[in-house]
């Protein structure tokens, strides 16, 4: 994760890589520094909303540094990369991330966005065009529940990192994103090792119990992530003609990925659907 960096004034600079989307992100004591972008002011507000709600599983905005970087608190524990290793494959995983969103969102619904408020995307977002979400949004998600975005405390996500992606969003597609990556929703021989034979559906519904999914999200759960995982699709082919960062992605994997993620969810989606919508007498409505 880090190399040795400069010194400056006294503090060691050490390098942070994620998935390798940004550049230029270093840690320097207890904070990290990354790029503004045209969105950082937005993301800032959140932010100091969200740990004024009482959700302190995301960095302090601190300000801007003698640089231009943003700084933002580092949230010590261990961060996992792809493929997910084993350890991360159980239900305790699955149950710990479903409340940490759970209370992630609860603390989002309360905020309202600025005026003039800006937001990021992917490279490619703007050319499908194509919105995954039918009808109004309901709060700020995270929307990039990824491995790199997550940091595990004593083997659980205890935090979110890197709200680049953050926008307008309900709730059911940032479970829809946090399921893609964790159940995760990808064909088998996409999953991580240790993921290759757990029962999907049933880890949907772990998630849905330890979120507390009404039956309304439940019913609408998988068309939804039908329309998310084909502009996914869509998304990653417009930006590997854009970004040379994504077009590396396409060609390492993402090409043959997509198109089987989508035959996948037309396949099990039935299934799904039917475990989590069964009903069970004492599931908020
Ligand atoms: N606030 C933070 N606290 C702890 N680690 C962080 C923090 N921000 C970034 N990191 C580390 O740096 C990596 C890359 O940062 P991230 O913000 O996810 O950027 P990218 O856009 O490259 O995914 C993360 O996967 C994580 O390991
Ligand atoms: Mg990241």
């Amino acid at each position: 994760m880090t190399e040795t960096g400069s010194d400056r004034d006294g503090f060691t600079e050490e390098q942070l890589v994620g998935e390798g989307v940004t550049a230029g992100i270093v840690r320097i004591g207890d904070t990290v520094r990354r790029p503004v972008r045209s969105f950082t002011t937005t993301i800032h507000a959140f932010l100091a909303h969200l740990h004024s709600a009482g959700f302190t599983a995301a960095p302090v905005p601190l300000g801007i540094d003698e640089q231009g970087r943003e700084i933002l608190s580092f949230i010590p524990g261990d961060v996992p990369r792809q493929p997910l290793p084993a350890e991360t494959a159980t239900e305790e995983v699955l149950i710990a991330l479903a409340q940490l969103i759970r209370a992630f969102h609860d603390a989002a619904s309360g905020w309202m966005p600025p005026p003039g408020a800006v937001w990021g995307g992917l490279p490619g977002a703007h050319v499908v065009g194509l919105d995954p979400v039918n009808g109004e949004a309901e709060l700020v998600g995270h929307r990039d529940y990824c491995p790199g975005n997550i940091v595990f405390r004593e083997g659980l996500p205890a935090a979110l990192i890197d709200f680049d992606l953050a926008k307008p969003t309900t709730r059911l597609y940032d479970i829809a994103n946090a399921l893609y990556w964790w159940a995760p929703l990808l064909h088998k021989l996409d999953r991580a090792p240790a993921f290759t034979d757990l029962d999907i559906p049933r880890r949907v519904t772990v998630f849905a119990d330890a979120y507390g999914m009404t039956d309304r999200q439940r019913q609408d759960l998988v068309p939804l992530a039908s329309r998310m995982v084909h502009r996914f699709h869509l998304t990653a082919r417009a930006a590997a003609d854009l970004d040379p960062v994504f077009r590396h992605f396409w060609e390492a994997g993402t090409k043959d990925r997509m198109p089987r993620a989508e035959a996948w969810i037309v396949q099990e989606g039935p299934d799904i659907t039917a475990r989590l919508t069964h009903l069970t007498p004492d599931r908020p409505r």
